[in-house]
């Protein structure tokens, strides 16, 4: 029988999704729903005096308007966490305002048009302070956090070199603000029975987000159930249950309906977390032939003035090139904004921004091509960990990615390459994610007809996680995908990670496989042991199981016929999976390049990004067409965020003044060539039960030194602020 795994199967969800017969969390059809709004503060910093609530609670069809001092109460502190990644929420239970557009009131009403009127009639009164707003300005106060990531904020490995160096690095990188935005704001419709609370939601994460509202609420996770079908991106923004998820369980609460609350564009850029700010001084030295004897990587970033959000820029500097001293650290300061957040590759976006650069930087000081120079600091084994890597192509990925693209065409001379007037540019970069995994577990059930019904309540932020995990478990249980039928997104169902840090795929489909292994190996015993039974008497070990039939030699018998013959209704098997020892004698990371080609308009400064070939090592691709889209997506992403993307902070009243899709730009199809993609073949035992390395976020590393390299390439300018507008450019 032909595997499954591997193949560029179609969405499984994809007719639902493009017939809308694909029900979002705030699409949830829930008897008697009401709407609520919220009401944001206009001040950054201070404290509510009063709120006039008579005008909008008089309005027609108005419920309720809550406010701080009449909320029902939570149970527990929210400034308290259940986990590591949970935010601070702000739930109307103080009258402390700590940023700009913080929930400050909530209006439930019948219609969302009545509730959003209600909303603008609140009248709230603030004693206002003067907000922090300049991470330059606050860099003084900086201070070093615990962590990053569960790691010490500053690291100091190997040795200074007492070789001479024959050229030096020094330059500050900046990336800015920018926001998710993913398509699908973030939405919950909440309802309670009793003491029992069910939430749709649009999440990353529906266990974490139960175990937050059990604990707030103060009820056990058992009496929460969160629901989330599907989710129309989420990049980080929805890894965390924030404030409007507590406040719609609370209003229901006060209202005692099924309440449904949809942020607004608007409120996205302010209550959902943001990438921070960073100012990233880079160090290097290198000796003549180009060997890195010092890599010094300093971040700063903010955070908000309640909560510790830090951007590990640092990460994959400490891992990513073999040099004789590798030095990091991370400070952050406090702001008068909202909790920043992860954001598409948390650090190893924003810190290869700098790290990629300063390279380029160096190669050109040393009038070494790039790509030599990142072959000669190749890092054979970890830096961090001295571990040897549990598999790397890095090397393979510059060759076929180099070789595509032509780079041995390339005159390294900036300016020196042309297309009449328009100026060529051509920039290479290198990409890495590490392989994460998490505990997650599933459940395969073999059903009357010979099909099976694989559960795991994990997410599909469309990331192809429906499709895959059919994939994974037909080849298991021997079915072709046709005859499984997986479904995700219950609290219900066995428990799986947050869908973040590119861990779904090895993750959950680890566990998928255990269960539905485990299930094919019930039936074998099964079909195996009866006296009569066709297969009886035969060793388990020599039957195998093709198109669900139970074969050994000729004898046979299919699933449907064991079923019916056992009299069972089913036959389930229920599998957990997580990292063995492994994870601690090898590194595991992903690795690949970016070689880019932009088209810059001397006169007007315009920038192009005109070609694009990838390629990466990132072990078992399980699915070839939506591997590729999330390769894709992650490298469109890495040219918003190289070209376009920028929230601005407004000095004064330290407001996000960006705060529709008009104003935050992101690329639209002209803005996006032919992406050529490879994947480099890579089979890692190591990594997980799958050999799969995640490719969520991979794709976006890398992308904006590229681009950069390419346009100093073809200007002569180096740019060291993102986003690399015309303006920089001329
Ligand atoms: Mo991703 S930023 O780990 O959701």
């Amino acid at each position: 029988m032909d595997t499954s795994v591997g193949k560029p199967l179609g969405r499984v969800d994809g007719r639902l999704k493009v017939t809308g017969g694909a029900k979002y969390s705030a699409e949830m059809p829930e008897e008697g729903v009401v709407h609520a709004v919220i009401v944001g503060s206009t001040i950054a910093t201070g404290s509510i005096v009063s709120v006039d609530v008579k005008a909008a609670k008089a309005q027609p069809g108005v419920l309720a308007v809550l406010t701080p001092d009449d909320a029902p109460k939570l149970a527990a502190d929210p400034v308290k966490k259940q986990s590591p990644t949970d935010m601070v929420v702000h739930a109307l239970q103080s009258r402390k305002v700590q940023y700009q557009n913080q929930p400050v009131a909530l209006v439930v009403a019948d219609t969302l048009e009545r509730a959003t009127y209600a909303a603008a009639l609140v009248k709230v009164k603030y004693r206002a302070g003067k907000p922090k707003v300049d991470v330059k300005a606050e860099q003084p106060r900086a201070y070093k956090p615990k962590q990053i990531n569960g790691k010490p904020a500053d690291m100091d490995q190997g040795k200074a070199s007492t070789d001479k160096a024959a050229a030096t690095v020094d330059a500050t990188y900046v990336t800015p603000y920018e926001h998710h935005n993913p398509m699908e704001p973030h939405a919950t419709l909440a309802l309670w029975e009793g003491e029992t609370l069910t939430v749709y939601d649009t999440t990353q994460g529906v266990f974490g987000t139960r175990a937050r509202l059990a604990a707030l609420f103060g009820i056990p996770p058992e009496s929460v159930r969160v629901v989330c079908k599907f989710v129309g991106g989420g990049f980080g923004s929805k890894g965390s249950p924030w404030s409007h998820v507590v406040l719609a369980a609370l209003a229901a609460k006060a209202v005692k309906k099924p309440v449904k609350l949809v942020l607004r564009r608007e409120q996205m850029f302010s209550q959902v977390g943001f990438r921070p700010e960073t100012q990233q001084r880079l160090q290097l030295q290198a000796r003549e032939d180009g060997k890195l004897l010092l890599v010094k990587h300093d971040t700063v970033s903010c955070t908000s003035e309640f909560d510790e959000f830090v951007e590990p820029s640092g990460k994959s500097t400490r891992m990513l090139y073999a040099s004789d001293r590798i030095t990091t650290s991370h400070r952050l300061v406090r702001l008068s904004v909202g909790t920043p957040t992860f954001m598409r590759a948390p650090g190893e976006a924003s810190g290869t921004f700098a790290l990629e650069s300063a390279l380029d930087e160096l190669a050109v000081k040393l009038k070494m091509d790039p790509v030599a120079l990142r072959l000669k600091n190749h890092a054979d084994k970890d830096p961090e960990t001295g571990h040897p890597w549990s598999s790397k192509s890095l090397k393979e990925c510059y060759r076929v990615a180099g070789d595509r693209f032509g780079w041995a065409k390339r005159d390294p001379t900036p300016g020196s390459m042309k297309d009449g007037r328009t100026l060529l540019g051509w920039g290479m970069a290198t990409a890495t994610y590490p392989t994460l995994r998490s505990k997650a577990s599933a459940k395969a059930t073999l059903l009357p007809d010979g099909t099976a019904r694989v559960l795991a309540g994990s997410h599909d932020l469309g990331t192809g996680t429906y499709t895959v995990m059919t994939q994974v478990a037909a080849d298991a249980l021997g079915l072709v995908p046709a005859k499984v039928k997986f479904d995700l997104g219950d609290t219900r169902m066995p428990e799986t990670p947050v869908s973040g840090g590119s861990q779904t795929a090895a993750s959950v489909g680890s566990a998928v496989k255990k269960a539905s292994l485990a299930l094919r190996d019930k039936a074998i015993a099964l079909a195996v042991a009866d006296p009569g039974a066709p297969l009886h008497g035969v060793p388990a070990a020599q039957v195998t199981v093709e198109n669900g039939v139970l074969v050994s030699g000729g004898k046979r018998e299919d699933f449907a016929a064991l079923l019916k013959r056992k009299g069972l209704a089913s036959l389930d098997a229920e599998a957990s999976a997580e990292a063995g020892p492994e994870k601690d004698q090898y590194a595991m990371h992903a690795f690949g390049t970016h070689f880019v080609e932009v088209r810059v308009d001397p006169d007007l400064g315009e920038v192009r990004v005109s070609r694009c070939v990838g390629a990466f090592g990132v072990g078992t691709v399980l699915n070839a067409k939506t591997a590729r889209s999330q390769l894709l997506g992650g490298i469109v992403m890495g040219i918003g965020m190289a070209l376009m993307e920028e929230t601005y902070l407004d000095p004064r009243s330290a407001r996000f003044m960006t705060q529709d899709l008009a104003d935050y730009h992101v690329p639209v199809n002209p803005d996006v060539p032919d992406i050529d993609i490879i994947f480099v073949p890579e089979s890692d035992p190591h990594v997980n039960e799958l050999g799969a390395k995640g490719i969520g976020e991979i794709g976006i590393t890398g992308v904006t030194a590229a681009i950069a390299n390419a346009i100093h390439h073809a200007t002569g300018r180096r740019i060291r602020s993102l986003p690399l507008t015309l303006d920089k450019v001329l």
